[in-house]
């Protein structure tokens, strides 16, 4: 399934005659010299060893995107010396060596929220999920093996093992360091200066495996290996137009009456809602759970969907996977779970089929059949450095053959692949919620999310979410004051999820901030100006989505992120290696969220012409300015030269709403836009059924020529034209 089978392609055009497999103590005698294997256009395949079965590619959600690279370009040459590349197998494991230099910088390796450039300084990290995202050793909720190099390459190294890759601070042996030879050295930092490696090699650790398959990716721009990494993933997923609305969670222990009675405040609040997330209290038993309505809470489930689909809501349910000895499945998964329990529930083995099946038939009479348009799939992290971690242990085995290691590593990728077939299966698309995730995610119409809460760290893993083919949401809760809501609410409107989850609070948190009052029904003084302030932000969101909807078609026709660290659109400027305070949102627009307690923020604008969002004024790019935006305004920028489509805020989105959509015209001769346009809900794109709007401006005359071959009603109309 991973090979790509095209003749012109198939060939091995690299042999890696240097590649030497160095063979130590105890080691396993050297294997013949591996092969770089051209696998599509910029993706290369090297085997080292006997590499294991159960790995991200083996269990890859889409197939890989061949058209699209070789649509990028077609004859990238091979980024890596392999004639420097060095292989070891032991007892306990394998390691790969990898050139660096010692400028280079790399990114990636998933949704890290502590560290951003992963090679300043030169460290570990770890392949590993966990619930605890804030950590400096490189796991987190969504691990990914895989990094890209300011030199323009990427490597995925394919494994379900808790990988560790040492960015440059081991010395290997083979490596001749030099030593300041007659110098005596006498302060501390001479003394210690010796202990930094004179050469930098990329060390990967890989335990248990006695081998392991790298991809490597072409550049010539770390861009365009994040881009090839993607499309070997199978290409970006594309969100339903009502998944870049705005999300709501509401009570858990809401049943319908509360549900329906909030839902319908909301719509006579007019603040924008397309989602309602319904959070463990629709369920029996929830930890484990049972996946059966509690109809103490919900009588009637068909009655309470068909009421909140007439007030235009689409519905979410949360869930884990572990099963409850209750649940009607319980007996029929027993034979398809993993050897521990969870909470006293069961580990369905998702890489099995007859698990899927079971789960599915559950999952489905109770959701699924009811048209439910997505899941929130809680709990499949874990928690290794806790002294009392809940989740299996590494040494669970499961009927499919992986391990309690390699099912950590691959638990969320296969609930999200199982949760995902009935809408497959029904050709139609979910914006859903995942808490961990690993390599190659990006056709996984999920969005992993979070129980910490630190905002600055929330900002930096929307920066690092873009490197490895992850899509993340800074979820908003309650907070410490007004201004730290509004601070959030800002971030998570240019996010992929927009969304307010507030599972533990009664009242919507712009009522009250504070869970304690806002359980006790105690209102801010300030409520009716907050909510005002809110749904303005909400509308912001809302009017931005024509736009996001056409970043994401180029994500999963090109692999381009939509949201991005600017190290990835600005390469060659040094300044903004280390910033990860600030991103890209599609192509035109820059955002600098502000944080609690900030007056003031250093924006760094590259090189170009920018213009302030909100003033509209000019600002010269190549250097930093200052943001002094209010609490209700996130600081944003948009590029000149661009067409800026924004379009009329509506509520939420019916399957036939049409956008009314003003272009601006951002800077002198704005370069041409394309607008991407489709139904919006199902997968007929596929075939076809899609158009581009071509936005063209040339001083007074404007145009908007549609072509494709999506007939419906048009989704995005232009409905008037404005200098900015
Ligand atoms: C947590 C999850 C929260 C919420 C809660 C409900 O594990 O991260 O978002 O869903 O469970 O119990």
């Amino acid at each position: 399934m991973n090979t790509f089978s095209s003749r012109v392609f198939r060939r091995l055009v690299f042999l890696a005659a240097g590649l030497m497999a160095i063979s130590g103590r105890g080691a396993e005698p050297a294997a013949a010299a591996p092969q770089a294997e051209l696998v599509a256009p910029g993706v290369w395949r090297i085997r080292f060893g006997q590499p294991e079965q159960f790995t991200p590619t083996y269990f890859r959600s889409a197939a890989m995107d061949v058209a699209g690279l070789q649509a990028l370009a077609p004859n990238a040459p091979l980024p890596l010396d392999l004639a420097k590349v060095t292989f070891q197998a032991t007892a306990r494991g394998c390691s790969l060596l990898l050139p660096m230099d010692n400028q280079e910088r790399l990114y990636g390796f998933g949704l890290n929220t502590k560290i951003f450039d992963a090679s300043n300084p030169g460290r570990r990290m770890v392949i590993e999920p966990t619930d605890a995202p804030e950590n400096d050793l490189g796991q987190s909720h969504a691990p990914v093996p895989f990094y890209v190099s300011t030199r323009g390459y990427g490597v995925f190294v394919d494994t379900a093992r808790f990988a560790s890759f040492y960015t440059g601070n081991l010395a290997p042996a083979q490596d001749v360091v030099e030593t300041d030879a007659g110098k005596i050295s006498t302060s501390t930092a001479e003394l210690y200066r010796a202990r930094e490696p004179r050469m930098k090699t990329m060390v990967v650790e890989v335990p248990a495996a006695k081998g392991v398959e790298v991809y490597v990716f072409a550049g010539p721009a770390m861009l365009d290996a994040v881009q090839r990494y993607n499309l070997f993933a199978g290409g970006g997923a594309l969100p339903p137009l009502w998944g870049l609305g705005v999300h709501y969670r509401g009570y858990a222990p809401y049943g319908a009456a509360d549900s329906l009675g909030l839902a319908a405040k909301f719509r006579a609040d007019h603040i924008p809602c397309d989602v309602w997330g319904v959070e463990p209290g629709w369920q029996t038993r929830t930890y484990p759970c049972t996946f059966v309505w509690d109809t103490n809470k919900f009588p009637d489930p068909d009655a309470f969907l068909k009421q909140m689909r007439e007030m235009g809501y689409r519905m979410n349910f949360w869930e884990h996977a572990f099963t409850h000895s209750s649940s009607p499945i319980h007996d029929a998964l027993k034979p398809w779970s993993g050897n521990y329990r969870v909470w006293g529930g069961l580990v369905p083995d998702f890489a099995t089929p007859e698990a899927r099946k079971i789960f599915l038939k559950q999952n489905g009479a109770v959701l699924f059949s009811r048209g439910v348009e997505g899941v929130k799939l809680d709990e499949c992290d874990y928690q290794p450095e806790s002294a009392t971690p809940w989740s299996f242990p590494v040494v669970s085995s499961f009927p499919s053959g992986l391990d309690g290691e390699q099912m950590h590593s691959l638990f969320g990728l296969l609930y999200q692949q199982t949760m995902l077939t009935p809408y497959r299966d029904q050709g139609v698309r979910t914006w859903s919620l995942v808490r961990n995730s690993h390599a190659l995610a990006s056709p996984l119409p999920f969005v992993v999310y979070s129980d910490s809460y630190d905002h600055r760290c929330y900002v930096r893993g929307l920066c690092n979410a873009g490197f490895s083919g992850l899509l993340w949401t800074p979820e908003v809760r309650d907070a410490n004051s007004v201004e730290d809501f509004y601070r959030r609410v800002e971030t998570v409107i240019f996010s992929p999820n927009a969304v307010i989850n507030a599972w533990f609070l009664k009242n919507p948190p712009w009522y009250q901030v504070n869970t304690d009052k806002n359980k006790r029904d105690e209102f801010m003084p300030e409520r009716d100006a907050v909510t005002a302030g809110i749904r303005d932000l909400l509308q912001l969101r809302m009017s931005f989505i024509p736009y996001l909807y056409t970043a994401f078609n180029e994500y999963r026709t090109t692999g381009k992120p939509p949201i991005r660290a600017l190290v990835l659109d600005w390469p060659g400027d040094a300044k903004v290696r280390p910033i990860d305070d600030q991103f890209m949102f599609g192509d035109s627009v820059m955002v600098a969220p502000m944080f609690t307690g900030q007056k003031k923020r250093a924006v760094y604008l590259p090189a170009g012409d920018w213009y302030d969002f909100w003033t509209h004024a000019k600002l010269v790019g190549g250097r930093t300015i200052e943001a002094t935006n209010g609490v209700q305004q996130i600081p944003l920028f948009v590029k000149g030269g661009t067409l800026l489509p924004l379009a009329a805020p509506v509520e939420y989105i019916k399957d036939d709403t049409g956008f009314n959509l003003t272009v601006y015209l951002v800077g002198d001769q704005p370069a041409d836009f394309t607008l991407y346009e489709d139904d919006g809900v199902s997968s007929a794109y596929a075939s076809g059924k899609q158009n581009t709007v071509r936005l063209h401006a040339d001083g007074e005359k404007h145009s908007a020529e549609r072509t494709g071959g999506y007939q419906g009603a048009e989704r995005f109309k232009i409905t008037g034209w404005q200098p900015f």
